[in-house]
């Protein structure tokens, strides 16, 4: 008797047990077929027959349709000419890429919804790149969300640029866009205090400011109610669910350039830098009044490093490895601090829809201008690595300059207060 109901229990587990089977297998089947969600920024798939770069299989109807947010992408034979056709894996991903254009195929990447982006697997990337495993935790980190391309919002400003009660005109003439990260309230408020403050400036030009934000790692302190309030207090956050990390810095450029196309799409100049930086507003709107139509329609300004090359020191910040990228670098505008045109924006958005994401954000930027054939312009008024030591305290060297890295916020304080002086004779 005992037996007999040892057994059936067995029979009714084991049969309980396949229909569990059955239907997570069922699930398995009907997600995989389940149709993408629908996204603006859905990007298709890099696979490509002749390619030597191994991707996952993704449907094929994704490489024919169009995408909106891409108008007329090409691409400059100089960007070609910079960086070489080789075996490392970047350089591979962009000769796919740009083979998949030349043949008319969107140029958009696999997986790159939100949620399913970082499905990319390790044993892919290994037999992509032979030293995968090799590379630093966080440039792995950064290999594996490269796909990553579009994070959901936290806090946002819909109507930064839009017309308020009394302002004349609608047009913001200069939007800072200061990257910044979720612990630097000091730094902010040094900014909004002084060469980031809004408003309406010399003959009529309206200045508007944007904080760029990511989010804290999950194991440090929950800023989130204070940042809301300082979003609402000052309307100046915009922030965006993703790890704020030196790796994810071109995610932030590109969230950024989202936004903008949306949110001020008619902004006549950008400027992009650190929220540790001193900005000289005065003389950088003098600077930019001065701009003949032609130039102002294609500026990319600042301090530029022309002849650069990857730094192959595993314990540098800027660490590239050799089997990731092999090549110069174009040159590019110093991410401290750089002007770009408004009109530049949705070209250089829809071209790096073609370039695989870098981890160094000026450094993509400079790529993505050269693919647009837009070479960044030397300024000597940009000062990102800073002036020499004897004139840091000198407010005349200062008040001739327009952009000066690194100061602390009273520094800030200090040499803005300074530079405004009546009493100041240069
Ligand atoms: C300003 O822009 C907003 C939104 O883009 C628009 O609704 C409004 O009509 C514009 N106002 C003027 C004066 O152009
Ligand atoms: C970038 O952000 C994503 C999303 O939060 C995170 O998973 C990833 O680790 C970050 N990458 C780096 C290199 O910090």
């Amino acid at each position: 008797m005992r037996r007999i109901h040892t057994f059936s229990a067995m029979v009714l587990f084991v049969t309980l047990f396949l229909i569990f089977f059955y239907s997570t297998l069922h699930l398995e089947t009907t997600y995989s077929h389940r149709p993408e969600p629908e996204d603006p920024l859905k990007h298709a798939s890099l696979q490509d027959h002749d390619s030597d770069v191994k991707t996952e299989t993704s449907k094929p109807e994704s490489l024919t349709r169009p995408h909106p947010d891409v108008h007329n992408v090409s691409v400059s034979d100089g960007l070609r000419q910079t960086i070489p056709q080789n075996q490392a894996y970047w350089n591979r991903l962009l000769y796919l890429a740009l083979r998949n254009l030349d043949k008319g195929k969107n140029p958009l990447r696999l997986n790159s919804h939100w949620s399913r982006c970082r499905e990319m697997n390790q044993e892919l990337l290994q037999t992509n790149v032979h030293d995968f495993t090799s590379y630093p935790v966080l440039f792995q980190d950064f290999v594996q969300g490269m796909n990553c391309r579009s994070a959901p919002e936290l806090i946002n400003q819909p109507n930064k640029c839009i017309l308020r009660e009394g302002e004349g005109t609608n047009q913001t003439f200069l939007l800072f866009a200061i990257k910044s990260t979720p612990g630097n309230f000091e730094r902010r408020q040094a900014v909004r205090e002084t060469w980031g403050r809004e408003g309406m400036y010399q003959r009529g030009l309206r200045v508007r400011t944007v904080f760029l934000l990511g989010n804290s790692p999950l194991d440090d302190p929950d800023l989130s109610p204070l940042l809301s309030f300082e979003a609402k207090h000052f309307g100046d956050l915009l922030q965006w669910d993703f790890q704020d990390s030196l790796l994810n810095l071109t995610l932030k450029m590109n969230m950024f350039l989202q936004w903008t196309l949306k949110h001020c799409p008619h902004v006549s100049f950008v400027f992009s830098g650190d929220d540790d930086v001193f900005v000289n507003t005065p003389a950088l709107l003098s600077y930019l009044q001065s701009l003949t139509a032609s130039k102002a329609s294609q500026l990319y300004v600042g301090h530029v490093i022309s002849t650069a090359n990857p730094l192959r020191d595993p314990n540098i910040k800027y660490y590239i490895p050799l089997s990731f990228y092999d090549g110069p670098y174009p040159a590019y505008a110093g991410g401290g601090g750089f002007l770009i045109s408004g009109v530049l924006l949705q070209p250089l958005y829809s071209v790096s829809h073609v370039i695989p994401f870098f981890p160094i954000d000026d450094v993509y930027i400079g790529m993505c201008a050269k693919a647009l054939g837009v070479s960044p312009e030397a300024h000597e008024g940009f000062q990102t690595f800073d002036v020499k030591e004897h004139d840091r305290g000198n407010l005349c060297v200062h008040k001739d300059l327009i952009l000066i890295h690194q100061r602390s916020p009273p520094q800030v304080k200090r040499l803005w207060k300074g530079i405004h002086s009546p009493f100041l004779t240069c």
